[in-house]
């Protein structure tokens, strides 16, 4: 198929989109791969170092929100398929600022779909079966669960609490109306919190692994009684690609890992394997260093996905299950200690962590 010779992943810095890349490098290697990223806080090219095959891809620092850049590296690179994860993705950040939400969530995927609609629609540059505009969203979209209710389906309709949320279900009904209005050949996929290596070090699990290892305090917001429902990433990247090539343009697919697990669960278990990991730890057994903070502001619940469609249309399940999935990512962690460095070096972050955790 034409669409998968050369593709524009946006947001290729970041967590996600960085194990994407690795993913197709790896299974396709002969898809030549542009990464788009605008570099911010979440990103880090090392993310990147370790490709299996370099030669097939290229980065191109910039901001999907210039429309001009977009449509010429379309042109430029011949791409047929644009893979769009760049976002702000901290709910977070965007409760405390949520306009570059707006801007890139909103504005960034608007000049995306303009950019492509030029190039695939107006002018015709392939033929309309061979491309595809590959939208990544979240179950955030969909609100919040109560503890007796159904998981989210993809007609389950949208609801979304934080400004991230709003922000992301703004962006998946502009798609959704290229497709209707245009005919540009889309697919979303909606999925739950994704975990595994490269995860920015703000986000729960690997906040809980560093803040453990390091003997800082390891917050719980709230009650911690709060589901997610985690998958771990590397089965998120097969379940794109098969969305990609299999499914229908216009099609929304909802993807979920089947571990809904309440964060103080999940971060008791994380304690329990670094106690073994890191036997000789000083801040052993990890638990000591749980903190109850204040909750979140508007704070989800829970979030379930229910993925029958996914399974019966395309056969994808998760592979990976939550303890072995844990093990693997925190071991990732232990034995990155440049790639953390890398970070946690940064003055913004320094500062940042500073000022939030505190060590025992
Ligand atoms: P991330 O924050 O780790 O990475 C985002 C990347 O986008 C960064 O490399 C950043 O530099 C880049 N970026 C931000 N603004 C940009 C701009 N204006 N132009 C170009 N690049 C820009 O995010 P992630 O966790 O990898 O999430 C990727 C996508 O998946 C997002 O769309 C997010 O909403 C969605 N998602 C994430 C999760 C999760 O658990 N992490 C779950 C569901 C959906
Ligand atoms: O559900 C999908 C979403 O998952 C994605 O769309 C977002 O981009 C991604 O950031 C993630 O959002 P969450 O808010 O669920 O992830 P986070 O890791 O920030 O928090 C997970 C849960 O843990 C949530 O209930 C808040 C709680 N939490 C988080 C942090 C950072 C804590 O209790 N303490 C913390 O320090």
């Amino acid at each position: 198929m034409a669409r998968q010779k050369s593709i524009l992943v946006t947001g290729g810095a970041g967590f996600i989109g960085s194990n994407f890349i690795h993913y197709i490098n790896r299974v396709e290697p002969d898809i030549f791969i542009l990464n788009l990223d605008a570099l911010t806080y979440a990103a880090n090219l090392k993310n990147l170092d370790k490709l299996s095959n370099p030669s097939c891809y290229k980065f191109i620092k910039g901001d999907i929100c210039d429309e001009k850049l977009v449509y010429s590296l379309i042109r430029e690179y011949e791409i047929s398929t644009i893979v769009h994860f760049a976002a702000e993705s901290h709910v977070d950040r965007s409760i405390y600022n949520p306009q570059t939400f707006i801007e890139t969530n909103i504005i960034g995927t608007f000049s995306l779909l303009e950019a492509a609609k030029k190039a695939w629609i107006e002018e015709k540059i392939f033929p309309l079966s061979d491309v595809r505009f590959h939208h990544i969203s979240t179950d955030e979209v969909y609100g919040s669960l109560k503890a007796d209710e159904p998981p989210f389906s993809e007609k389950t309709p949208y609801k979304p609490n934080s400004p991230y949320a709003a922000s992301k279900a703004a962006s998946d009904h502009l798609v959704r109306s290229y497709f209707k209005t245009y005919g540009l050949p889309v697919t979303i996929t909606n999925c739950s919190n994704n975990y595994g290596p490269y995860q920015f070090p703000e986000k729960l699990i690997p906040l809980t692994i560093l803040s453990a290892k390091n003997g800082r305090q390891i917050p719980i917001y709230g009650d911690g009684q709060q589901i997610r429902d985690w998958l771990y990433v590397e089965d998120h990247c097969e379940a794109i690609w098969l969305v990609i090539n299999k499914a229908e343009p216009g099609e929304t697919y909802n993807i979920g890992g089947g571990n809904q697990v309440p964060n103080i669960d999940l971060v008791k278990q994380i304690c329990s394997i670094l106690d073994e990991l890191l036997s000789d730890s000083k801040y052993n057994p990890h638990t000591q260093l749980l903190t109850y903070v204040a909750d979140r502001p508007g704070h989800d619940r829970r979030y379930a996905m229910d993925i029958t469609k996914i399974d019966r249309e395309l056969g994808w399940k998760p592979r990976e299950q939550l303890n072995s999935g844990l093990r693997k990512t925190i071991q990732w962690y232990l034995d990155n200690g440049e790639w953390i460095e890398s970070i946690i070096s940064r003055p913004q972050y320094k500062a940042w962590l500073e000022k939030n955790y505190k060590k025992r």
